[in-house]
């Protein structure tokens, strides 16, 4: 008999279920039932646990999402992209899905009892899915069979990514933090390294450089850089906020004395890299926010990173600023023998809603900077859904010390700005998950 429990979703928000759930997981819970789902997204979203999660009912989009091991039953319909990203475990839809229903998975069982739309479970390699799959395709031919074989899921490697412009103040920081929350409320482990003497990430994030870094005699990015045995975890400050948690390598003003040092250092270009190798495995994603400048410390974190994120404003400023910003990428990558350097995209960091025909010209000016290089004429302009509003709401997180999904959580706010913060946090959430769809981590 397994240990379980009944969760009604009807009075709850989806966040509160999800994070009902995790407790309940962590308490070493055997089975759940979720009654009343009432066709809803993103249930269950980055769960990674073997207790069996049954929801009574159709559901929406997203369901299991993200979640590389889980045993989910649906009673119901479902829509598209359930159980995404299935590395294990199994999933059993009682009624129909539509398209991507684990889709993209590399291992588990998928069981679809009504019928599936196209790409279920595309490069699933069990042979029990194939054959179900094949009955599938008899009934909708929207499905597709084909299968990738592969034999054993392979050890996941994190991305390591500089949040990279050097045009001041264009929203590098903020949008590194609140999309770093974002990854992680969609299931992603996450580190982010404050490499920045202005120390805007830390505070951030509520760390104060000066009284709960030097006081406390705790390590930062100056150490880390310097002292060649310091390993990373000694540095590393565990924050969270509700059921988001965060890694961060704090930074201090003392890093801006640091310049003359540093390039004093054997090998310093390296030094970040080799330190970070091995935990790649430890995160999906390591986050890198330098200064504004094309300093060492720039050349230190571009060396350290596996790509390049650019956020831009869509202003004549920052756009003009793009083209040496992309030259600068290029030529870090072209400086690195066989390990190569991708631009993954341009991020919209602080979009004004109202100047919408504005947008549509500085959307033609990036394509046309971007298409001057070969290298990077097919760097993607991330889409519209993903881009960062401006909002005065986001100014007040970072001010407050913690990411925009939290806001939900503050008193002090009212409803308007709690709904603002919602708004800019669905914009992360598709930002999230399009670097996601990116970057395959
Ligand atoms: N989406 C947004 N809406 C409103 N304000 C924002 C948004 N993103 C950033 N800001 C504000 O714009 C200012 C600059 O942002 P931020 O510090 O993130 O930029 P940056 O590129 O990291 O700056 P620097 O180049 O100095 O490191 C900050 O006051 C921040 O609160
Ligand atoms: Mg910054």
């Amino acid at each position: 008999m397994l240990t379980g429990t009944v969760v009604d979703c009807s009075e709850l928000t989806t966040r509160e279920i999800n994070q009902q759930l995790r407790t309940l997981a962590a308490e070493g819970l055997e089975q759940v039932t979720l009654t009343n789902p009432a066709g809803r997204h993103n249930l269950a979203v980055g769960m990674d646990t073997r207790m069996r999660i049954q929801i009574a009912g159709p559901v929406g989009y997203y369901c299991g999402g993200l979640s590389e091991q889980i045993h989910l039953e649906i009673d119901g319909n479902c829509g598209w992209s359930v159980g995404e990203n299935l590395m294990a475990g199994q999933i059993l839809i009682r009624g129909s899905a539509s398209a991507n229903a684990a889709a993209t998975a590399r291992g588990g069982t998928i069981c679809i009892l009504g019928n599936a739309g196209p790409r279920a479970g595309i490069s699933l390699d069990s042979e029990e899915v194939t054959n179900l799959l094949e009955k599938q395709q008899n009934s909708y031919p929207g499905v597709q069979t084909k299968v990738t074989p592969t034999t054993e899921a392979k050890e996941k490697q994190g991305m390591i990514i500089t949040i990279f412009n050097n045009k001041g103040g264009v929203g590098k920081t903020t949008l590194t933090i609140n999309l770093a929350a974002a990854l992680n409320s969609l299931g992603k482990r996450v580190l982010l390294i404050d490499i920045d003497p202005q120390a805007n990430l830390t505070t951030g994030l509520g760390v104060d450089p000066l009284k709960d870094v030097e006081y406390e005699k705790r390590k930062d990015i100056s150490d880390l850089l310097i002292d060649p045995r310091l390993p990373l975890e000694q540095v590393i400050l565990k924050r969270r906020w509700g059921n988001v948690q965060l890694d961060i390598v704090p930074s201090h003003i003392r890093l801006s004395d640091m310049e003359a040092t540093l390039i004093m250092t054997p090998d310093i270009d390296r030094v970040l890299k080799k330190k970070l190798k091995k935990y790649t495995t430890e995160y999906d994603y390591i986050f890198i926010d330098p200064p504004p400048s094309f300093g060492k410390v720039n050349t230190i974190a571009l060396m350290a990173s596996s790509g390049v994120l650019v956020p831009t404003q869509l202003a004549p400023y920052p756009i003009r600023a793009l083209e040496y910003v992309v030259n600068r990428a290029i030529a870090i990558d072209q400086s690195r023998d066989g390990e190569p350097l991708p631009i993954l995209g341009v991020a919209v960091s602080m979009y004004n809603r109202t100047a919408h025909k504005l947008a549509r010209n500085m959307v033609d000016e990036i394509v046309n900077v971007l298409a001057k290089r070969d290298e990077s004429k097919n760097v993607e302009l991330f889409p519209e859904k993903t881009w960062i509003p401006s909002l005065s709401m986001i100014s007040v997180a970072s001010g407050k010390g913690y990411p925009v999904c939290f806001a939900e959580y503050d008193n002090e706010l009212d409803q308007r700005d709690k709904e603002a913060a919602q708004d800019a946090l669905n914009c992360y959430i598709n930002l999230a998950k399009h670097l996601i769809q990116k970057t395959g981590v």
